[in-house]
């Protein structure tokens, strides 16, 4: 535990002396590499002027665990200000962007869909899915798996918040998803997102009609599905995450407000873009650790058991976390170390550099599954879903849908790598993805004798 020293500190910590348009370009091209170095030149807490509020880095686990447990009412929500591209795409109303006690109030009524017996349904659902989708992979031949993993999760989520919907709404709903993430993904978009802001987006037709192409789908099935409940009365027997927000929301009486609300809710859990990227860099890390990756095969076609499966999950999602850094806005001011942290200056707990600590995590840069057999994740020191009251309200689901996904795959695939090198991350829209999209070379296998792989030429 870090001793509070008897002085203190109102000036904001240490950070580089680099003036604001100079580090919200590195910032933008490369954030990771910025954070390392920074820590490694200011140690523990420091400050970022990238946009108008500077931002104060944390990663000391005292640190962490003094911002995510402060009460609720006197931080507000930073994600907009980790990531310019969240209020265009999701919507001022969604639950990312607002401050208490509307966000408690939205987030209770959202956790429903993430609990208890949702949760078998789903996980039988996931498993379905990956099978849909992995019998159409090539054979033979590179091909990047990120793309095929993000159809993967689209079609997941879909599922999830539309328990029933015509399979050509599907289609285009997923279609259209993929042409957003697409075009937000370009390089040059992105880094002027990061060292421009919001503005580079909302001042875009382009960007404008390629959201409202998706938000004409959602809102096309929210109208079939509302006038097929009207003719056949079945509105309670559904527990999809549209069927409990159109509870709360939707309706004939809920006017303008109700229906906006409603479409943000909709689109923040459609743009799942985290598990993903998280599911390509599990196989990216695996395939470079021959050893591990046969462990886990083994474990996983024996069907008992399922510790180093979780085991790799927690690995990735510690050494190639899809968000870097969550962040909140102070309403009042924070005493971290001796500095006194100004109200109105952003914190950010950052995952990256956390999950990086040797103190915590011994060779943090090696790729070892085993460590979570030994020690439990911790609260404040494995953070990939943020946490307190604004940790992820997915963290169980997405988890889930990692393990149910990897089993289909090393039941069906020999798996090797494209290439040698091992892939550095890259900006996606809302995470970090590895840079050639994990690239690897299938084989199919059939389910032999006694439930083992045999591989089929
Ligand atoms: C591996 C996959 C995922 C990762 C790594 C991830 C990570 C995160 C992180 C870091 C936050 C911010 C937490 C904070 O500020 O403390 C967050 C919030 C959130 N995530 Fe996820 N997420 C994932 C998947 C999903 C999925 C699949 C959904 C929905 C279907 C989802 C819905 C949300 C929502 C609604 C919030 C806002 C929670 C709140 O403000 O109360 N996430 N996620």
């Amino acid at each position: 535990m870090t001793p509070s020293p008897p002085t203190r500190d109102a000036r904001l910590p240490p950070g580089p002396r680099l003036p604001t348009t100079v580090q919200a370009a590195i910032w933008a091209v490369r954030p990771l590499a910025f954070l390392d170095h920074c820590a490694a030149r200011h140690g523990d807490l420091f400050t970022l002027q990238i946009r108008r509020r500077p931002w104060v880095v944390v990663s000391d686990p005292e640190h962490v665990k003094r911002v995510f447990t402060t009460d609720a009412a006197l931080v507000g929500a930073g994600a907009g200000e980790a990531n310019p591209l969240l209020e265009p795409l999701l919507g001022s109303s969604s639950v990312m962007l607002l401050d208490e006690p509307e966000h408690l109030g939205d987030r209770r009524r959202l956790l429903p869909s993430f609990h208890g017996e949702r949760m078998r349904a789903y996980g039988a659902m996931m498993s379905a899915v990956a099978e849909r989708h992995v019998a159409k992979w090539p054979t033979g031949e590179p091909f990047a798996l990120w793309p095929r993993m993000q159809a993967i999760s689209l079609d997941v989520v879909i599922s999830a918040v539309f328990d029933e919907i015509e399979p050509a709404r599907r289609e285009l709903l997923a279609v259209r998803l993929v042409e957003l993430t697409n075009w937000i993904n370009h390089p040059r978009r992105l880094a002027l997102l990061a060292g421009v802001g919001k503005r580079s987006l909302t001042s875009s037709t382009r960007f404008r009609e390629a959201l409202g192409r998706v938000e004409d789908v959602v809102l096309d099935e929210v109208r079939a599905r509302r006038a097929r409940f009207k003719s056949d009365g079945t509105e309670r027997e559904h527990n999809d995450i549209h069927s409990m927000l159109e509870r709360e929301y939707g309706g004939e009486h809920a006017g303008p407000d109700g229906e906006r609300k409603l479409r943000d809710e909709l689109v923040t859990m459609l743009s799942d873009g985290p598990t993903a990227t998280s599911l390509a860099w599990v196989f990216e890390r695996l395939l470079r650790h021959p050893d591990k990756l046969a462990r886990l095969r083994e474990e996983v076609l024996g069907g008992e058991r399922d510790e180093y499966l979780d085991g790799c999950v927690k690995e990735t999602l510690r050494l190639c976390p899809a968000v870097p850094l969550v962040m909140r806005r102070l309403l009042q001011p924070m005493q971290l170390g001796r500095y006194t942290i100004a109200a109105d200056t952003i914190v950010a707990p950052c995952v990256h550099l956390t999950h990086r600590r040797p103190d915590v995590y011994p060779d943090p840069l090696e790729f070892r599954p085993e460590r979570f057999l030994v020690d439990a994740a911790g609260t404040y020191t494995w953070i990939p879903f943020g946490g307190g009251v604004r940790r992820c309200v997915a963290w169980y689901f997405a988890q889930l849908e990692m393990k149910r996904v990897i089993e289909v795959v090393l039941r069906r695939f020999d798996l090797r790598p494209a290439s040698d090198r091992d892939e550095g991350a890259t900006r996606s829209s809302v995470s970090f993805a590895p840079n050639d999209g994990a690239l690897v070379i299938a084989t199919r296998h059939t389910a032999g004798a006694n439930g083992r792989a045999a591989v089929v030429a």
